[in-house]
């Protein structure tokens, strides 16, 4: 695939209307999501569950791409149909998360960094054969708590962790463009900590531009990723509240003076933001006029939790479930386009 397919297919990820479905949790991830529903975490639950979002009826009208793990990506369906076929044949791109998880940062165990580079070459040559057109690689970037962050010695995250995470991810990006596959670049900055929003711009910005120092460095041609970054919020624990207005105007400061208008697009995770809550922040985004680059979606939990519970593992809820998936699909790709309303989310 030359420089121009790569294009496309980026293109494609964020078309206008259009955002992409992170179903992509690992096992252990997936796990905890049906914990909450109590459904026991078995290979033939996780297919049954894939196997009811991506067979939902007219999803290609607002979803460009699906992330899968590697057992996803293997499976079928039950009329024995390969799950990427079932994508393609409704005009949706086959995805992959290629990394394998985060572990403790040597040195630095309160921090994380991404494993799955070793090897990862000929993986992405096997997902390439599989169908898979875009990866992803998620890396972690920890706030630390108030109090750990006001001595500069005990900051986090360090330098250190900001510049290991962006060297990987960079790593990550030239290895998938030399397969031919679109690499999603996800540096994400939790919103887990008790950090105001202020703190989470700064240690945003910081990690923006580290991975695009790195991604330059190696010659990662930048119209051919996507960027998958957090919003700029305020941390969970912190007791601040902003409005979507708010949070657009912070996020959009960091982006106008760290990303590049070559990128190809932006594709948001939502990061445990309430469902509305991250439709109508990236609707407020949006709705702030033209930027540079396509701003979309990639959420996981925002696009799936209320499908999920509908679902309930049982079959008999299979129809249901996949109106409420389509619902929060239709109601993102909305605020994609600045569009979105409260009339819109109560239409049906
Ligand atoms: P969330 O939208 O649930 O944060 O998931 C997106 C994702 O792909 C995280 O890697």
């Amino acid at each position: 695939m030359n420089i121009n397919d790569l294009n496309a297919v980026a293109e494609a990820m964020v078309a206008p209307g259009k955002g992409i479905l992170a179903a992509d949790e690992s096992t252990s991830s997936i796990g905890k999501r049906f914990a909450i529903i109590g459904l026991e975490n078995t290979e033939d639950n996780r297919r049954a569950y894939r196997q009811m979002l991506i067979t939902s009826p007219g999803m290609g009208e607002y979803i460009s791409g699906v992330i899968m793990y590697d057992e996803t990506i293997h499976q079928n369906t039950t009329d024995g149909a390969s799950f990427v076929k079932v994508l393609q044949n409704v005009g949706i791109l086959p995805g992959i998360k290629v990394d394998q998880g985060t572990i403790e940062m040597s040195g630095s165990p309160k921090e994380k960094v991404t494993a799955g580079l070793e090897g990862l070459p000929e993986r992405l040559a096997g997902y390439a054969a599989l169908g898979a057109k875009f990866a992803k690689w998620r890396a972690v970037i920890t706030i630390g708590s108030t109090e750990l962050t006001t001595g500069s010695e005990l900051s986090i995250p360090t330098d250190a962790n900001l510049r290991q995470n962006a060297r990987d991810l960079a790593r990550y990006a030239k290895n998938c463009q030399d397969a031919g596959i679109v690499p999603m670049v996800e540096p994400e900055v939790l919103m887990d900590g008790n950090n105001t929003m202020e703190r989470c711009r700064e240690v945003t910005e910081k990690v923006l531009t580290a991975v695009f120092e790195e991604l330059r460095a190696i010659d990662v041609v930048i119209n051919g990723i996507i960027l998958k970054p957090n919003m700029v919020i305020p941390g969970k624990e912190s007791g601040e509240k902003k409005s979507p207005d708010e949070v657009a105007d912070a996020t959009l400061k960091v982006f106008n003076k760290t990303l590049p208008n070559e990128l190809a697009g932006i594709a948001f995770l939502s990061g445990g933001q309430g469902d509305i809550e991250a439709t109508e922040n990236l609707n407020a985004i949006n709705r702030r006029g033209t930027h540079p680059w396509r701003v979309s979606f990639s959420y996981g939990r925002a696009l799936q939790s209320a499908a999920m519970q509908a679902w309930h593992g049982n079959a008999a809820n299979i129809a249901s479930a996949q109106k409420i998936f389509l619902h929060r699909a239709k109601m993102n790709a909305l605020a994609s386009l600045g569009k979105y309303t409260a009339e819109a989310e109560h239409s049906s």
